[in-house]
C-alpha cells in the first residue's frame, strides 16, 4: 500500500528576490508502507526541503502531498503530526534538557494525542517506557528521573527515536541523525533505526552523507541533485549496492 505520494513537487525560497533558490525543481516519489528511503546527495541538493516539505514546516509552490491516500499539501505541520515523526541532526532537538526522562516520554506521548498510547503518571506507562528502554543496553531504564541534559548527545538521540516511534508513526523523517555522533554512538543509532523501522512497519526517509550507512540501510536509495531525484534503486539492485558504486555517483 502508498503510504506517501508526493508529486512534481517545486519549492523556492525568497521568490523573486536576488536571493532566489529553486530548492525543488520537479521532485516525485512513491513511497509504500514499511518501506525505508535512503536519500543521498550533495550539499543544497534539496534533501532537508524535501523533508520540511513531507512534514509541513514549509509549504510547496507547486505539486501535491499525499500521505495515507489523504491530500496534505496545505495542512500545516501539526495537522500532519499523527502521522510523522523526525529526529534531526542535533541531539538537543528532540529532547528537553531540563526535563526528565520520563517526563520527555509524557510529553511526547501529548505531543500526538493519540489513543493508542496513553499518557499520564501510572504506572502501565512507567513500565511501558522502563521496558523499551531497556531494549537500548543503555542503562536508561535505571535513571527515569534523571534530566535529560545530563545524558550525552548519543543517549539522547537513541531517547528522541524511541520517543518517535513510541506512538507508532507512520512515517519517520530522519535527517543526518548520526552526523552530530561519534562512530559508536552512531552505529547504534543506525542500527536501533533500522529494527524500529522494521519492526514498526514505518515507511522512513533517512537523510545521511554516511556512504556506508547508505549502502548497508534501506530497502531503496534515491541520489538527489539539484532539486530533483536522479538515482532512484530498490530490491535486489540496492542491496547489491558498494560505497564505491555510491561515491561514484557523486563524480557522475
Ligand atoms: N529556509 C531557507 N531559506 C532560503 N534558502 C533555503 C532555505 N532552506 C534551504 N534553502 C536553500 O535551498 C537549497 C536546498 O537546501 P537543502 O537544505 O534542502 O539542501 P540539503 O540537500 O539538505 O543540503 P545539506 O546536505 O547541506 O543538508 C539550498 O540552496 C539552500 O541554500
Ligand atoms: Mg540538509
Amino acid at each position: 500500500m502508498q503510504m506517501l505520494e508526493v508529486i512534481h513537487l517545486q519549492k523556492y525560497f525568497n521568490k523573486g528576490t536576488a536571493n532566489e533558490v529553486e530548492a525543488l525543481t520537479d521532485c516525485s516519489l512513491v513511497s509504500a508502507e514499511g518501506e525505508f528511503v535512503v536519500i543521498i546527495g550533495a550539499n543544497g541538493s534539496g534533501k532537508s526541503t524535501l523533508l520540511n516539505l513531507v512534514a509541513g514546516t514549509n509549504l510547496p509552490d507547486k505539486g501535491k502531498i499525499f500521505i495515507d491516500k489523504q491530500d496534505v499539501t496545505f495542512r500545516k505541520d501539526f495537522q500532519r503530526s499523527k502521522w510523522i515523526a523526525r529526529v534531526f541532526q542535533d541531539p538537543m532537538a528532540g529532547t528537553a534538557s531540563e526535563l526528565t526522562i520520563i517526563d520527555n516520554f509524557r510529553l511526547a506521548a501529548l505531543r500526538t494525542k493519540r489513543k493508542t498510547f496513553k499518557t499520564g503518571i501510572n504506572e502501565a506507562f512507567i513500565k511501558t517506557v522502563r521496558n523499551r528502554l531497556s531494549t537500548l543496553n543503555l542503562g536508561l531504564e535505571n535513571k527515569l528521573n534523571t534530566v535529560v541534559g545530563k545524558l550525552s548527545g548519543g543517549q539522547r538521540q537513541a531517547l528522541t527515536l524511541l520517543m518517535a516511534v513510541m506512538d507508532d508513526p507512520k512515517i519517520l523523517l530522519l535527517d543526518e541523525p548520526t552526523a552530530a555522533l561519534d562512530p559508536k554512538s552512531s552505529e547504534l543509532i543506525s542500527e536501533m533505526a533500522d529494527d524500529l523501522i522494521r519492526q514498526h512497519t514505518i515507511t522512513a526517509l533517512l537523510v545521511t552523507h554516511n556512504m556506508e550507512y547508505a549502502s548497508k540501510y534501506g530497502t531503496r536509495l534515491i541520489m538527489m541533485n539539484q532539486g530533483k531525484i536522479t538515482i532512484d534503486i530498490s530490491g535486489e539492485e540496492k542491496a547489491k549496492l558498494t560505497t564505491d558504486d555510491l561515491h561514484r555517483w557523486f563524480h557522475q
